[in-house]
């Protein structure tokens, strides 16, 4: 591992800084953003459905895209996390006491800094361990967090949720784990509970997992979350055509597609499709692969499942959790649960 790990450039330690706080960043096993790219593009455009894994949104470009649907009045599950973060900051790390923040999918880190601002507040230092498979996101997180909370000793580690949580590098616990943004959602049941007997397998029996979820509620208020009138979320699965592109020197052309989301009452899920506006056929060269669409025909890029308290705690505890505490927004738009290990 240790050729995997090295300072980030521009990152390090600062005049004044103690050397505790330089940033390191660490290379999992599955941190290739393109690792199964050739796979899981023959398995998903190979079947009568056509599919691809959410992973490959997330390149640079894409998650700055996603920075922005955050931003925008329809998509209420990040100001209304933030709201109960900020509420429930400070009674979770009494309750955890937590050595380190390990926070799977950080994205931006940015509702994380409720955590940070309280810890400050109580003089706890913290470590923390952001985990995300795209590095650029990572790297502009830690760069704003260094800003604003100089003595946070961090190490970013770029991989997979889905195979790299069994060789999560050690840090000192008990260790607070985060998995916010209802990122649960963009798994299906069967990969929820895989992924979280890999969590639980992960953890300390003195550990703590923070989930943020999003709930079941009016068919309008989803839909309208997934259809952003600025058209970001739009732009957003569109970027996962440039990215085959990049990746796979293919000839996707944006023009010939258009973003669709809706939320599925029957399944409980969003799902976001990219809809071929005509029949076309389209060429991966680098694979060696053409795919032919025919006009309306759809890939399901994103699934997002909303869901009840109940419901979740059954999956949780599934996984071999105990269910703690639930925290939930005044309008139930979206909940936080604290579950541990036994
Ligand atoms: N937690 C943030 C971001 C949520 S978006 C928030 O609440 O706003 C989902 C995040 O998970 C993105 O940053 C994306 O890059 C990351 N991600 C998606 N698939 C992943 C995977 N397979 N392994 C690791 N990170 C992944
Ligand atoms: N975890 C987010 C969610 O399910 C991811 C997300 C939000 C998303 N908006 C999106 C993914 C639009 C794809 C497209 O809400």
């Amino acid at each position: 591992m240790e050729q995997n790990t090295r300072s980030v450039e521009g990152l390090g330690i600062r005049p004044g800084v103690r050397g505790k706080t330089g940033i390191a960043l660490v290379r999992l096993p599955g941190s290739s953003r393109s690792s199964g790219l050739e796979r899981d593009v023959r398995r998903g455009f190979s079947g009568p459905r056509k599919q691809l894994p959410p992973k490959y949104f997330y390149d640079a470009r894409g998650s700055l895209l996603f920075e922005r649907i955050c931003g925008t009045p329809e998509y209420y599950p990040t100001r209304t996390e933030s709201v109960l973060l900020a509420r429930h900051a400070r009674g979770i790390l009494d309750q955890v006491a937590p050595g380190t923040l390990v926070e799977i999918g950080s994205g931006s880190s940015e509702k994380t800094g409720h955590f940070f601002a309280a810890c400050e507040r109580l003089g706890l230092h913290v470590r923390y361990q952001p985990f995300d498979v795209c590095d650029e996101a990572l790297r502009a997180a830690a760069a704003r967090l260094r800003a604003r909370y100089a003595w946070l000793d961090m190490e970013l580690l770029v991989g997979d949720y889905a195979v790299d949580l069994p060789a999560l590098p050690y840090s000192e616990g008990p260790r607070l784990f985060l998995f916010l943004g209802g990122t649960i959602g963009n798994l299906n049941h069967d990969e929820a509970l895989n992924f979280l007997a890999a969590l639980h397998g992960a953890m300390r029996a003195e550990d703590f997992l923070l989930l943020g979820f999003d709930r079941v509620k009016e068919k309008a208020v989803l839909d309208a979350a997934y259809n952003d009138a600025q058209g970001f979320t739009a732009q957003f699965n569109l970027n996962l055509l440039k990215v085959l592109n990049a990746r796979l020197d293919a000839d996707f052309e944006e023009r010939h597609f258009a973003h669709v989301a809706f939320f599925n009452e029957g399944e409980g899920q969003i799902e976001m499709h990219l809809r071929a506006r005509r029949a076309h056929e389209v060429t991966m060269s680098r694979i060696d692969l053409v795919t032919r669409f025919t006009e309306g025909e759809t890939i399901l890029t994103e699934i997002s499942r909303k869901f009840t308290p109940e419901g979740m705690r059954a999956l949780l505890e599934a996984a071999g959790f105990r269910w703690r505490r639930h925290e939930e927004a005044d309008n139930s738009y979206f909940s936080l649960a604290l579950a541990t290990p036994a």
